[in-house]
């Protein structure tokens, strides 16, 4: 594979979802954000985006609930090619082309992955050489969980959880994903926080350092304890079945289970790959989500997997 590229080639970035291990969140902000103390994980479950040159900028989608992403000029991927292009000043422009895994507004920054990948793939596309600081920032400016699906792995955020600090983890977390067709809006779910009164306006928010040094040990009953998301209330009034689900949970083996971001998809945490086969299995059985998934974590940020030439 050659290191330099022609105007003819294209690029294939993939970029994981997220589970939030703890999403612990402090009153609103003047600009309307919350700040955060979170704990980030990447899963093995990949939005792709092969992006070839073009004159403009457009976006075609498939896969996972492609039928349910506007593929307009308000999508992610759009906004993120416009700001890198503008950033850069150049004016070349790309064919991107999206194939989803992660599920849309499913609390588990599918969206975000996007961004971050076309970043990613337009900053090779166009030979506009932006480190991974900068191309940081401008995932910043695209929301809040962009710069994570930029550096993947196991992170800790702080401010609008855009604030990174990587965390060793030393376990390779199998995790069981149930996911829910109908997706729920970040926004609304926080908003719903908010009218519940349910975050006391001195509220300081941090990740305790014994959570760091459970993410150390290679067991995930170390890590258990400290799954916690104070968006889980909120998303769970919003769609009661969320709550069916971590009830489902309870009945298996899972070490504990947690609401993703601000849902719907609920995560469990398993022991083993076997243990989370098993508990996949009876997630299926008690017919509470529309899809059960088996993953992994932690997985690396967005990263280009391919260049090729492109097929027009
Ligand atoms: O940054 P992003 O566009 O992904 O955030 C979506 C919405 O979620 C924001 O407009 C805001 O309402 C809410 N949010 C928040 N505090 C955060 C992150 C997101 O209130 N730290």
């Amino acid at each position: 594979m050659s290191a330099t590229i022609t105007a003819d080639d294209g690029v294939l970035v993939r970029a994981p979802g997220k589970i939030n291990l703890r999403l612990r969140v402090g009153p609103a902000r003047a600009d309307g954000y919350h700040p955060l103390a979170t704990v980030f994980q990447a899963v093995s479950l990949f939005e792709e985006v092969r992006a070839e040159t073009a004159d403009r900028i457009s976006v075609t989608v498939t896969g996972r609930g492609a039928d349910r992403v506007s593929a307009t000029k308000d999508n992610l991927a759009h906004r993120a090619a416009r700001l890198l292009a503008e950033a850069t000043g150049t004016s070349e422009g790309a064919d991107l082309h999206i194939t989803k895994e992660v599920p849309v507004a499913g609390g588990m920054g599918g969206g975000s992955a996007d961004a971050a990948a076309t970043l990613v793939a337009c900053d090779r596309l166009w030979g506009t050489g932006l480190d991974r600081e900068e191309l940081g920032r401008l995932a910043g400016e695209l929301g809040a969980d962009v710069p994570f699906a930029l550096t993947g792995q196991t992170a800790l955020g702080r401010g609008r959880g855009d604030e990174l600090t990587p965390a060793m983890a030393r376990g390779r977390y199998s995790w069981v994903l149930a996911l829910n067709q109908e997706g729920l809006s970040t926004q609304e779910v926080f908003a719903a926080l908010d009218a519940a009164g349910a975050v006391p306006p001195n509220r300081r928010v941090r990740v305790p350092p014994s959570m760091i040094k459970a993410l150390l040990s290679p067991d995930p009953a170390r890590l258990a304890p400290y799954l916690v998301n104070d968006l889980a209330e909120a998303a769970v009034r919003l769609r009661p079945r969320i709550d069916e689900v971590l009830q489902a949970f309870r009945h298996t083996e899972a070490l504990a289970a947690i609401v993703s971001g601000s849902g719907p998809t609920v995560a469990g945490l398993a022991r083993d790959r076997s243990a989370a086969m098993s508990i996949a299995g009876e997630l299926r059985a008690a017919d509470v989500a529309d899809e059960v998934l088996v993953v992994h974590g932690p997985v690396p940020g967005a990263r280009v997997v391919e260049q090729f030439r492109a097929t027009r």
